[in-house]
């Protein structure tokens, strides 16, 4: 996978809404920039406006079945995918295929 990875994000409730996450993704997208790779993600329900706003774009949804990490419930996620500002303005013809950015 040719991508940057932004693993786990959780703030604690009690200090939701303030711009914490903003931030710590922001660092992440820094880092995509500076390596000029995409940054991709799989997004909770709750972290899917945030990345939206942040400018990321879905690609794909998973189920992941609570029997597979013997939780109670299936888990919805989705891949998400955001270029570094240099590779977003590539023409489509010179842009990486999306496809080779879906995690396996
Ligand atoms: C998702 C999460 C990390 C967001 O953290 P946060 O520090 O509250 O996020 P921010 O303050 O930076 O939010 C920035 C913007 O994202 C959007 N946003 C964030 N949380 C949102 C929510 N629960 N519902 C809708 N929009 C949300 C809003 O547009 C928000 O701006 P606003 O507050 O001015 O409206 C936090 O809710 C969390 O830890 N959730 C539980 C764990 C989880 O699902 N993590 C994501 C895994 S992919």
């Amino acid at each position: 996978m040719y991508s940057k990875v932004l693993s786990i994000l959780c703030v604690h409730k009690d200090f939701q809404r303030r711009g914490a996450a903003t931030l710590l993704v922001q660092w992440g997208l820094v880092q995509s920039q500076q390596l000029g790779l995409p940054a991709y993600l799989e997004a909770s329900s709750d972290g899917y406006p945030l990345y939206l706003k942040l400018g990321f774009h879905q690609i794909d949804v998973a189920v992941v079945k609570a029997a597979d990490y013997d939780g109670d419930v299936d888990v919805k996620c989705v891949a998400m995918l955001r270029y570094p500002e240099d590779v977003s303005r590539l023409s489509v013809k010179g842009r990486m295929d999306e496809s080779a950015f879906v995690a396996t």
